[in-house]
């Protein structure tokens, strides 16, 4: 196994920053495993990138850089009803979706065109269009630096939360994820309750919507509103969702009647921080290189040349402006490494 020194990470990162690694390796087997965690104790600090679509770097990275390229889809279990289907960290998350789909297996449809590896999926619990991957994962396989074995967590393990798990939490920097088996349907139940999807459904003049049909709803809808990275630098919505209290948003509401927000407990209220940020005037801004996305202001995009310290001040300065004005706190989703 190789490792390089002072690698550039532009290539491994969507929002196109041209930073570099002190140490770098690329890790697309079993027996690898054991060799990197041989030597992992020369690197305290590791860093584990798939797709590198969720990462903001803002500055040079000491440590040793691990591209997760580890392959491979097979299909270990089946009922009636179900197979359980064990997927290498390092395959391209949505060439998953469209293998399941390709044999009519449900669940990752809405899931679709999201970028990144399968890997980073359970990481933040991937969500869209009304499903979040959590609904689908059985297990996830990660090796672990420390006690030096591979450990298995089933789903109740995990600790899935909205845009969250326990490999952000506790086990955060402690284990390298390697597969992850997913649960899907042989008998699909379509989720079209997300009003984006009807619409497009309609659009499209689909009567009796497929897993296929669906899946081809969700790449429409995100490629008019969401970014290209192969054409600007972008890493998805850089913002949570923030999760208020219900007292607080029916105040807002008095204010602004227009505010987008959805139950998400009994108490509490989901709120669009794609709206409020577009509310404070920031959809479409430009300082320099680094901006806000004119068609979805969740997103900030790297135009060309913009720092990563340039996006993440862009990002505090909106943070600021969105507390000013509606006394919201919102959160960055994206890593800052
Ligand atoms: N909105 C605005 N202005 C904007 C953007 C959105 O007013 O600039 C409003 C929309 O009109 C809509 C509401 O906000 O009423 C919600 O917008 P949208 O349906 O586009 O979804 P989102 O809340 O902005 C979330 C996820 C996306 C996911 C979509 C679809 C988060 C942080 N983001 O975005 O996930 O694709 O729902 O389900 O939860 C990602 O995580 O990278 C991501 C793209």
């Amino acid at each position: 196994m190789t490792i390089l020194q002072n690698v550039s990470l532009r290539p491994y990162n969507t929002f196109g920053m041209d930073v570099a690694a002190t140490h770098f390796t690329v890790f697309n087997d079993l027996q690898q495993i054991q060799e990197l965690s041989s030597m992992a104790w020369m690197y305290p600090k590791k860093y584990i990138v798939g797709g590198g679509s969720n990462i903001l770097l803002t500055q040079p990275l000491e440590g040793l850089v691990i591209k997760n390229e580890w392959k491979g889809i097979a299909l270990v279990d089946e009922s009636d009803e179900h197979v359980w289907l064990q997927v290498n960290a390092g395959e391209i998350w949505h060439d998953t979706v469209l293998y399941a789909i390709s044999k009519g297996w449900g669940g990752m449809e809405n899931l679709s065109l999201i970028p990144g590896c399968v890997g980073a999926a359970p990481m933040q619990n991937i969500g869209a269009y009304g499903v979040e991957v959590k609904e689908l994962i059985d297990e996830v396989v990660a090796w672990h630096w420390e006690e030096n074995r591979f450990i298995a967590l089933k789903n109740e393990d995990c600790q899935f939360g909205y845009r969250d798990s326990i490999f952000k939490q506790a086990l955060k920097e402690k284990v390298l994820i390697t597969s992850v088996v997913f649960r899907l349907s042989k008998k699909p139940k379509l989720n079209t309750t997300y009003g984006a999807i009807q619409q497009q459904l309609e659009k499209m003049g689909v009567h009796k919507p497929t897993i296929k049909t669906v899946s081809d709803a969700v790449i429409a809808i995100r490629t008019s509103k969401l970014p290209n990275p192969k054409d600007i630098g972008n890493a998805g919505s850089f913002f949570k969702n923030p999760v208020i209290h219900k007292a607080q948003f029916l105040s807002l509401q008095q204010q602004y009647p227009a505010i987008v927000g959805h139950a998400s407990g009994d108490d509490t209220i989901k709120v669009a921080a794609g709206w409020l940020i577009e509310q404070a005037g920031w959809k479409g801004y430009k300082k320099g290189a680094a901006g806000v996305h004119d068609k979805q202001a969740l997103v900030l995009v790297n135009h060309g040349g913009a720092s990563g310290m340039e996006v993440y001040d862009l990002s505090s300065d909106i943070i600021t402006s969105v507390h000013y004005q509606f006394g919201i706190m919102l959160e960055r989703e994206v890593q800052i490494w």
